[in-house]
């Protein structure tokens, strides 16, 4: 095994994120730096205040993850760095924070995509082989992936309006519970009775791995609409069957396509990765229909499902490994399909 050491950046979204991360699979640090209580007011992340704030914190992130790993610049083997897809301003500080040490120490520079990090993670947590399926829900993705190299991604279907985690984050404002949504959503449904509420289960009578949550949302709000108008507000359960029905709902769909994706692709490991997958329900629904296939079923850690340097710096060892390498013209893309 090579002896590999990178440094991974991640700033595409609302995390300031960096890690050191070696090639047997070693996290030496990793450190994130959320920028959750920015943008609380605002409902929603602000693209400005992401990059002011990504521009502003990344030196530190990147010092403490040296620092914690007990390294320098001078014993990394190349820095790695989210080039995109993303908010655009905060790539770009990724990637120039990225350029400057390269340059600075003379390090190979690798740009990684950021879906390409979390399909790989299962590969850093558990060392999977090749090919598996990844499912990937967050509040901004949601995909299902055959991944079958370090760089060979096919995408077996996905959402086509909204992502899991937005649909949770919306129920949640429609219920008057806090952001982000999924939590309380999910606490809310844990003493909540699912069958109270007829909601639909969108696109399952249609063929193949696509999804929607759209129109689910919008079920929740006339049932919720029809419960104001009727008792002129919402009682405790109201809110409990609400949120159970929905999650429910999207376990339902996230389960069905899973045992859809895996009849297409009959691979041996199944993983999840996004912050969707911290949710209990949906990961036992997905756990149990991985056992019906056969396949193994992966869901790394919490903290290396969410955004975070780690994944960034082990994809960067994986293309670096293909013999990828980049030059001072590496762009931030805020598109860039895998
Ligand atoms: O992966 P992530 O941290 O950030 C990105 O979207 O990139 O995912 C955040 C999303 C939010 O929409 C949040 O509401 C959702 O994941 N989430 C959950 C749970 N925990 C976080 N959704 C459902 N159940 C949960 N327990
Ligand atoms: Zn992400």
């Amino acid at each position: 095994m090579d002896d590999l050491i990178f440094l991974g950046i991640e700033s595409s979204c609302d995390d300031t994120a960096a890690a050191v991360v070696t090639g047997d699979r070693r996290i030496l640090s990793s450190v994130v730096s959320s920028q959750a209580d920015l943008h609380a007011d605002f409902g929603g992340v602000v693209p400005e205040i992401a990059a002011r704030a990504h521009a502003e914190r990344l030196d530190l992130a990147v010092e403490q993850a040296l620092a914690r790993a007990g390294l320098g610049l001078r014993d990394l083997s190349g820095i790695a760095v989210t080039a995109g897809p993303g908010l655009i301003g905060g790539v770009m500080a990724g990637v120039m924070c990225a350029k400057g040490l390269a340059a600075g120490a003379g390090l190979p520079l690798v740009g990684v995509n950021h879906l390409a990090g979390h399909a790989l993670t299962p590969r850093l947590t558990d060392g999977v082989g090749f090919p598996y399926l990844m499912l990937l829900v967050s509040g901004g993705h949601c995909q299902f992936l055959r991944v079958d190299g370090p760089d060979d991604f096919t995408r077996m279907g996905g959402t086509i309006d909204d992502a899991p985690g937005e649909a949770f984050d919306k129920i949640a404002r429609l219920l008057g519970l806090p952001q982000p949504g999924g939590p309380h959503v999910e606490a809310e449904a844990r003493a909540g009775d699912a069958l109270r509420f007829a909601l639909p289960r969108p696109l399952l009578d249609r063929p193949g791995c696509d999804m929607s949550f759209s129109g689910l949302k919008t079920a929740v709000l006339r049932q919720r609409d029809a419960l104001v108008a009727a008792q002129g507000g919402l009682h405790g359960a109201d809110r409990r069957d609400l949120c159970a029905g929905f999650q429910a709902a999207v376990a339902d769909v996230l389960a069905e396509k899973t045992r859809r994706a895996l009849v297409a692709a009959p691979v041996p490991v199944i993983a999840v990765a996004g912050g969707v997958a911290a949710n209990g329900a949906i990961r036992a629904a997905l756990e149990q229909v991985a056992a019906r296939a056969g396949a193994r079923f992966l869901a790394p850690p919490l903290v290396l499902c969410t955004d975070n340097g780690a994944m960034i710096a082990w994809a960067g060892i994986e293309r670096f490994r293909a013999g990828h390498r980049d030059g001072m013209d590496l762009a931030a893309r805020p598109r860039w399909p895998l």
